[in-house]
């Protein structure tokens, strides 16, 4: 399966409706959305914990509310960082929160949901649980994959499972660290650095029952490898690139 790191992130600004709705055109499985929380307790996509790199503000976003953050511009950034990519209908492009994003798409894409420093905030996984619920995209009547919590952060995925068991898990960190035995208590798989990623660790993994997400891949060669490797997914900032890959293997 093929994850659209960050939206379809290598052709347009990262984590708004725009790489998500390229991401969703270019047939990717997932759409990746890193979740960060404003100081009024609205989920965002973003990856950062401040607002510099991919908008025209400053500051973290925990000390911004919602209403600050979208007077803030998430598209300009990506037109001067690439040139050759730039396209006007970006400046201006909105953050988005979670629920906007659900609601544009609905039960038509299937999302991957990262925690980002849960620990900072402290509301992130209620927060998280209550949306998807209320999108029907968990709990009763929802499809089983429809929606994966991937986090760096063991604790926050042991509370999604506790609560919703039925729901994907996946533990993001270094190959090399991770203790699979522990982990495969509490998430369905494992998404490794793919700098710390070998041919052996993915045999471990399956062993173990484990599927195996590796990041972020962009370049053929390696996406080829984790074909041959037998990865079971891999994110990337270029889906189209990645789907001719797979088809072709
Ligand atoms: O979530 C997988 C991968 O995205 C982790 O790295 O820094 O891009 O969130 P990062
Ligand atoms: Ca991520």
């Amino acid at each position: 399966m093929v994850i659209a790191h960050r939206g379809a992130s290598g052709y347009a600004p990262e984590h708004t409706l725009a790489a998500y709705d390229l991401a969703k055109k270019q047939g990717a499985d997932y759409i990746e959305i890193d979740l960060q929380m404003t100081k009024d307790g609205q989920l965002i996509a973003m990856h950062d914990d401040t607002v510099n790199r991919t908008t025209n503000g400053t500051g973290k976003v925990k000390a911004l509310t919602l209403k600050q953050i979208k007077q803030l511009d998430a598209g300009a950034w990506f037109n001067h960082a690439y040139p050759n990519r730039a396209k006007a209908k970006y400046i201006g492009l909105k953050v988005p929160t979670l629920d906007e994003i659900l609601n544009h798409f609905g039960h038509h894409m299937r999302y991957y949901i990262e925690t980002k420093k849960p620990y900072e905030y402290r509301e992130m996984n209620q927060q998280l649980l209550i949306t998807l619920k209320k999108h029907h995209l968990i709990g009763k009547g929802s499809k089983r994959g429809q929606v994966i919590i991937e986090s760096f952060d063991a604790d926050s995925l042991k509370t999604v499972h506790k609560q919703y068991p039925n729901v994907e898990t996946i533990q993001l960190g270094d190959a090399n660290k991770m203790n699979l035995s522990e982990i495969k208590h509490y998430a369905v798989g494992v998404g490794p650095n793919v700098e710390t990623l070998r041919a052996a660790f993915i045999k471990k993994a399956h062993k173990e029952g484990l599927l195996v997400h590796a990041w972020t891949i962009n370049d053929e060669q390696t996406m080829k490898d984790m074909e041959r490797w037998g990865a079971d997914a891999f994110f990337t900032n270029y889906d189209d690139k990645a789907l001719t890959v797979l088809k072709q293997a």
